[in-house]
C-alpha cells in the first residue's frame, strides 16, 4: 500500500519587533503610498536583536508545531530546513536544530530553494515518505534577512519588500483512507521547476565562491553584500509560473480551480497574487494573503498564512489546498495537498 505524507499540524512564529512603512521612509527616500500600492504590505517584522538568528526562529516555529502535533523531538526521524539565510555558511540550519530541540542523531537537511522553499521542501518530505525512510518529519522554513538589507535610498527598491519570520509543519506517513471511502488525506502532487538563466536576475552576490577571498571594503562599497533583483523581469516570471504551476496541478490531478478549498500563494507582491486569482478565476476568499503584516519571508511565507489559514478557520481538515511559489533561482512550483 503507497503511503501518504499527512500534514498534522503547521505553526509560525515571527518576532515582535514590527517595522511600518513609516519607519522606513524615516531611513530611506520611500512612502507608505509607494510601498502599498505597488507590493500591499503595510509592515514587516525584523529581528529584535543580534541575537536572534534563523535557527531561533526555526526553533520556535517547530516547538510550537511539534507541540499542536502531540509530538515529542525524540520522536522526529528527519529534518528539513528550507532557508536562503543561514545562520553559518556552513553547516546547515538543520543540524543546528537537530541539536538545539535535542533530536535523536537522525538526518538533517536543508534545501536552498529561495522563495520555493516550502513547496521544494513538501515534495522531498513526500519522497522519504513514499520511499519508506521517515515517518515523523518535520519541515522548518525559517529566515533572517533584515540584517543584510540595504537601509539607505540606495537600496530601497529591495529593503521594503523583505521580513523575517518562520513556518513549521509536522508530516507523518500514514497508510490509512480518512474516513468510509473518503479522499485520502495528505500531499497529492508536487510540481517544481528551475531557470538558472534566471540567477543573476535576483541574488545576492556574497558571500559566495564565484568571487574568491574574503569580502573586501570595496565589496561591501559597492553593494555586492546586498540582495539584488530586477522587480520587473521577476513580476513577469512570478505570474507565468505561478499560473503554469497551478494549470498543471489542476489538469493532472482532474481538478478544476472551483474544487480547491484555499489557495496560498507565496508572498512577494499582493498584485502577483491579484492576477493569479483572477486568471484562476477565484473569489478573494479561496486565496489567502498576508502581506500586509509581514512582507516577503521569502522561505516562511507559505508556511506563516498556512499556520494563520488554520487559525482563522480558513483551513480545515479535509480542504483541499494549493500551494504556488516563485523566487530566486528561478525556482518554482506547488503542492496539492488534502489537508
Ligand atoms: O520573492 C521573490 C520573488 N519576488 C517578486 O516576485 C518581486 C517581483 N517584483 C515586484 O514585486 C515589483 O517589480 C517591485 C515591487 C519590486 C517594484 O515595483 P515596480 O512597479 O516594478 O517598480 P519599479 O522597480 O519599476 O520602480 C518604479 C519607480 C522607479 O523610479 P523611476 O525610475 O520610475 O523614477 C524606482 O526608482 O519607483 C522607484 N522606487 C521606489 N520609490 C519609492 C523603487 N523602490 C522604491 C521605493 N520607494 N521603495
Amino acid at each position: 500500500m503507497s503511503l501518504q505524507a499527512v500534514i498534522r499540524s503547521v505553526s509560525h512564529y515571527v518576532p515582535t519587533r514590527r517595522v511600518t512603512n513609516d519607519d522606513l521612509s524615516k531611513l530611506m527616500e520611500t512612502s507608505d503610498e509607494w510601498i502599498t500600492e505597488r507590493t500591499g504590505i503595510k509592515e514587516r517584522r525584523f529581528i529584535e536583536s543580534d541575537a536572534v538568528t534563523t535557527s531561533t526562529l526555526g526553533e520556535a516555529a517547530a516547538r510550537k508545531a511539534l507541540e499542536k502535533a502531540g509530538w515529542a523531538p525524540e520522536e522526529l526521524d528527519l529534518i528539513v530546513v528550507a532557508t536562503l539565510s543561514p545562520d553559518l555558511y556552513f553547516p546547515g540550519v538543520g543540524v543546528l536544530l537537530q541539536q538545539r530541540l535535542g533530536c535523536r542523531t537522525i538526518p538533517a537537511l536543508d534545501i536552498r530553494a529561495q522563495c520555493s522553499g516550502l513547496v521544494y521542501g513538501l515534495s522531498c518530505v513526500d519522497g522519504f515518505v513514499k520511499s519508506r525512510q521517515a515517518k515523523k518529519i518535520l519541515l522548518v522554513c525559517a529566515e533572517v534577512q533584515s540584517p543584510v538589507l540595504d537601509l539607505t535610498t540606495r537600496g530601497r527598491d529591495m529593503a521594503v519588500l523583505f521580513g523575517d519570520g518562520a513556518g513549521a509543519l509536522t508530516i507523518e506517513a500514514v497508510d490509512e483512507v480518512d474516513g468510509a471511502g473518503a479522499a485520502k488525506r495528505g500531499i497529492i502532487d508536487s510540481f517544481l521547476g528551475s531557470d538558472g538563466s534566471g540567477a543573476e536576475v535576483l541574488c545576492m552576490k556574497l558571500p559566495g565562491t564565484a568571487r574568491p577571498g574574503f569580502i573586501k571594503a570595496s565589496d561591501i562599497e559597492a553593494g555586492l553584500v546586498h540582495p539584488k533583483m530586477d522587480g520587473k523581469v521577476v513580476f513577469k516570471n512570478a505570474v507565468t509560473r505561478l499560473l503554469e504551476t497551478a494549470h498543471t496541478l489542476l489538469k493532472r490531478n482532474g481538478v478544476s480551480p472551483g474544487d480547491v478549498s484555499l489557495v496560498v500563494p507565496h508572498q512577494a507582491n499582493l498584485r502577483i497574487n491579484e492576477m493569479v486569482r483572477q486568471e484562476l478565476k477565484l473569489p478573494p476568499e479561496r486565496v489567502f494573503n498576508n502581506i500586509q503584516r509581514y512582507g516577503n519571508t521569502t522561505a516562511a511565507t507559505i508556511p506563516i498564512c498556512l499556520s494563520e489559514a488554520v487559525e482563522e478557520g480558513r483551513l480545515k481538515q479535509g480542504d483541499l489546498v494549493l500551494t504556488l511559489a516563485f523566487g530566486a533561482g528561478f525556482t518554482w512550483g506547488g503542492n496539492l495537498v488534502r489537508w
